[in-house]
């Protein structure tokens, strides 16, 4: 299959690729978050093509993007009052909303479940295409299972090509995490993955909001299964073993400028994740800062693109500095440690 790559700054590239859409393909396009691998949210046999192109289990559902906040009432059986109050604070935006399914659902998109995941992307590309084509457009990460999302058009390239119809090129996302999930069919809302719109911004507009147990770092050993079947595979892991070494700044630089050492001795090649303020820290080493600990924002938008270059670079293990877990970097530190299979190092 050849993949066409258009540039989303012309209508003919948004007319070719609803009209792949309304035929039953593929195309990945951006959202404010990450890339999404968009189809047809309503037609199963589409469902099953994204699962094949990503090589995702089938029984990982996927998120139906929106380009209107009533669009809602045509996937959810029933939408509460507190899923509009949502919609009005945080859509078009990085929230996730998991709510009881419509009949038009197909369970091929829901991954067997009897709920939706629905959400109103914040990007104009995104919102257009949704338009254009009058499709929801079922789409999850642009990435092969198991590899770190795509925050530009070249890392969805890197995955697909060959593999699905169309990449439009919106240049590189804005935020490089995704959406949080919400799980609304709950008495109290749990989230089942942490993003950009914290749990602090949630409680502000619905008061009582809980975290599923079975994602936090803590409970990793317990027999717990997470609710978004998503968060139980091992994920946007890097090729190189990556290990995040946490505790005082001036220890962890230490520690890690030991490494890069006694790796140097053995003929091994060392990454290091750091930020613009240590980066001058570091010797020896391929050191690769991905933002500013003065924005968090920097931070989340960079790991992903620094995640996929260790593996151009062929490193033979990856240190990262850890991150403090208060509002954007609970989401930061939670891919960050599942990247790493939750290999923390305390100095
Ligand atoms: O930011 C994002 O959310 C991006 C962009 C493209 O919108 N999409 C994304 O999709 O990250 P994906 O498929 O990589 O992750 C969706 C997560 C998975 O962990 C999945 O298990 C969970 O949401 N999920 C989807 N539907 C669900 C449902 N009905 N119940 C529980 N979890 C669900
Ligand atoms: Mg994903």
């Amino acid at each position: 299959m050849e993949t066409k790559i258009r540039k989303a700054d012309r209508k003919e590239s948004f007319q070719e690729a609803a009209k792949i859409l309304q035929q039953g393909g593929l195309v990945a396009f951006p959202t404010e978050t990450v890339y999404g691998l968009g189809g047809n949210a309503l037609d199963g046999e589409v469902a099953k093509k994204i699962y094949e192109a990503k090589g995702r289990p089938a029984d990982n559902p996927l998120i139906v993007h929106i380009a209107k906040k009533r669009e809602l009432l045509a996937l959810a059986e029933y939408v509460p009052e507190r899923a509009w109050i949502l919609a009005e604070h945080f859509w078009p935006g990085p929230l996730t909303m998991i709510l009881p399914k419509s009949k038009k659902v197909p369970y091929g998109t829901t991954g067997g479940l009897e709920t939706v995941a629905v959400r109103m992307p914040n990007h104009p590309v995104a919102l257009r295409l949704i338009q254009e084509s009058g499709i929801y457009i079922a789409a999850p990460s642009a990435n092969i299972s198991g590899r770190p999302s795509a925050t530009m058009a070249e890392h969805v390239i890197e995955d697909f090509q060959g593999r699905i119809d169309m990449v439009l090129d919106g240049g590189m996302v804005n935020m490089g995490i995704e959406s949080t999930v919400l799980d609304l069919t709950e008495e109290v809302p749990v989230i089942l993955r942490p993003g950009c719109v914290t749990k602090e911004m949630l409680e502000e507009v619905l008061g009582e909001i809980v975290t599923d147990q079975a994602i936090l770092p803590e409970n990793k050993d317990k027999p717990l299964q997470p609710k978004a079947p998503g968060m139980k595979y091992k994920h946007y892991a890097p090729k190189a073993e990556l290990t995040i070494v946490t505790g005082e700044a001036e220890k962890v630089q230490q520690t890690i400028n030991q490494r890069i050492t006694d790796n140097l001795d053995k003929g091994l090649k060392t990454g290091v994740i750091t930020t613009v303020e240590n980066q001058e820290m570091y010797v020896g080493g391929v050191v690769r800062c991905i933002g500013s600990r003065e924005e968090e924002g920097t931070i989340a938008r960079g790991l992903y693109k620094v995640l996929r270059e260790f593996d151009h670079l062929q490193v033979d293990c990856i240190y990262a500095e850890s991150f403090i877990e208060d509002s954007m970097g609970e989401a930061i530190m939670n891919r960050l440690q599942k990247a790493a299979g939750y290999a923390i190092l305390q100095v």
